[in-house]
């Protein structure tokens, strides 16, 4: 599974309309594309997908932001997937991101920041398997 990534297109980013343009980038960086949804969290479904921040002082901006509207969620392949998507979106706070990166592109805050990469194979798959059944991923 090690070539094998997940990603969701956040609140702000989807609102601000940059989704076409953000998948066009995963297509053209090489990212083949397993599995794809538009979807709404619950703030129950966010609070659990982001349970290992649950001590942290932004959970719970974290997670009223991540069911405040549609995401695109999906599951993205290409050889070391994981770091190199990492590598595409750039750094958590879009001021100390790369030019060029998603984030430095798209991403409107710290907060706010438009999309969510995998930060291990692990989760990943974890992460995947959160939103698509095995009959949805191709
Ligand atoms: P992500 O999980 O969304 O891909 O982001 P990340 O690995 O770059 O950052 P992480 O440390 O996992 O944090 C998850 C998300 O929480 C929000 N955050 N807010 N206000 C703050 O200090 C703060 N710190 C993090 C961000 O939306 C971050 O992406
Ligand atoms: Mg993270």
């Amino acid at each position: 599974m090690s070539n094998r990534t997940f990603t969701m297109i956040k609140p702000d980013a989807v609102k601000n309309g940059h989704s076409g343009a953000i998948i066009d980038r995963f297509i053209k960086e090489g990212f083949r594309i397993v599995a794809l949804k538009l979807t709404k969290l619950s703030a129950e479904k966010a609070g659990e997908f982001y349970a290992v921040h649950k001590e942290r002082p932004f959970y719970g901006e974290l997670v009223e932001f991540m069911s405040s509207g549609p995401i695109y969620a999906a599951i993205l392949e290409k050889d070391n997937a994981v770091a190199g998507f990492r590598e595409l979106i750039g750094a958590t706070n879009p001021a100390q991101a790369a030019e060029g990166t998603i984030r430095k592109l798209y991403a409107t805050s710290l907060g706010e920041n438009a999309v969510h990469g995998s930060d291990s194979d692990e989760n990943a798959k974890i992460e995947g398997d959160f939103f698509f059944s095995g009959l949805e991923q191709f």
